[in-house]
This record gives structure tokens, sequence and C-alpha cells, in this order.
């Protein structure tokens, strides 16, 4: 399973980097805003640091709009990786750019058959969102499993990115159902470290090992 972390902060890329567990990044424009820095300038930052897919997002809206968006962002790195929003405007864009070899991350998916037409469209990734679906009582991660499904049907190659994870059972659910990428927040990522007999059983091995050597 791949590791993406979910995040447009270069120190939060970095730390996570540094950790050598990280495979790629994605970004969305609310992630950006909050930095408050130029867009492409931070996209080239982060490619520096991460030699994986980085996903970055269009924000228009219309067919022309979002092309010409895709393709100046696709110029700055061959690593950069256009993430287009589910909507019928935006899988014809998908569909154009997987004849230019163009990779795509089609965003905002909420149902299977969203995913099924970014699939048919040739996206490189689907992102369904977990924890947006959890947040209104439907069930992200029967989401999870139906695409994964679906796409092992069908032999679909487009991978099954699962973003909005808010908590690490939904990495580990994810894992269990066999989607090939997790975009995970830096707070999730360091909760992924924690178990309190880690940290009690550290502690017990330290003391005794500092008690024998007093001797
Ligand atoms: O980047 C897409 C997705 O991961 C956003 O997550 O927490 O804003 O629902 P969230």
């Amino acid at each position: 399973m791949k590791f993406f972390i979910d995040t447009a902060n270069i120190d939060e890329i970095k730390e996570a980097s540094s950790m050598g567990i990280l495979d790629g990044v994605t970004t969305n424009p609310s992630l950006v805003a909050k930095e408050g820095k130029n867009f492409k300038e931070l996209l080239e930052e982060i490619v520096k640091v991460v030699d994986g897919p980085i996903s970055a997002e269009v924000v228009s809206t219309d067919y022309e709009g979002m092309l010409k968006e895709a393709e100046e962002l696709a110029a700055i790195h061959p690593n950069i990786v256009i993430k287009i929003p589910l909507i019928p405007e935006g899988i014809k864009v998908v569909k154009t750019l997987s004849g230019k070899n163009i990779k795509t991350n089609v965003t905002l998916c909420f149902s299977a058959s969203q995913a099924i037409l970014a699939a048919k469209a040739g996206a490189t990734y689907i992102s369904p969102f977990v924890g947006r679906l959890d947040d209104i009582s439907h069930s992200g991660m029967d989401l999870i499993e139906q695409i994964v499904q679906i796409y092992n049907n069908y032999g679909y190659q487009t991978q099954v990115l699962v973003a909005s994870i808010r908590h690490p059972l939904h990495l580990v659910e994810s894992a269990m159902m066999g989607a090939d990428v997790a975009t995970i927040p830096f707070s999730v990522i360091q909760k992924l470290f924690s178990h309190p007999l880690t940290d009690i059983g550290l502690e017990k091995f330290l003391n005794d090992w500092k008690k024998q050597n007093k001797k």
C-alpha cells in the first residue's frame, strides 16, 4: 500500500518524508489556501522534497479552463498529478489528459457509480472521501469495499486512493480491503505510531538498563 500525505504544509511533508514512509503528496485548494503561498512556487518546493506523485488540483469548472490549468500544472514537473473534480466536464478533461499521458486524480468521489465513470475515463487515481461520508452517517469504508470489488471485477487500472482519512482505523481497514493508496493527514500519521504498551515497554526497558548500569 502506498502512503501519501494529505497536506500542503512543507514542514509536515519534510517531517513525514524523513520517516522514510512517504510515497507521495496530495493537496487541495483548501489546504493550499491555508499556507498562504503562491501555488506554483509551493509545488516546486514540494517536488524537491518528495520524489513521487504530487496531486495538484484545478480550480476551474469548465472543460477549457480545467484543461489549460492542467497543462500548466503538469509542465511544472513530471511527478505532478492533476486533481480534477468528479463532474461531467471534469470527466471529459480526464479522458483528454489520459490520451496525453498526463496522470489524473479524480476527487470528490462519494459513490461507486462516480468511481466507475472515473475508471472508464482512464483516471490514474480515484479519491473517495471516507471521512466526509462518515460525517453524514454513511459508511465511507463500505464505499471503498465496493470500489475495490468493482475495479477488480473489470481489471480497471485506476488506483483506489482513500482520501478524507480521519483516524488510523480508516487506514487499517483500507489496507485490509486492498486499496492501493491512502492519503493521510500529518496528525493521523503521528497517531499510527501510538500504542500505550510501546511507551510503557520502552520506559521499563530503559529503566531496567539504567539500574543495571549504575551497579
Ligand atoms: O484532499 C482531499 C481529502 O483528503 C480532504 O479531507 O478531511 O477535508 O475531508 P477532509
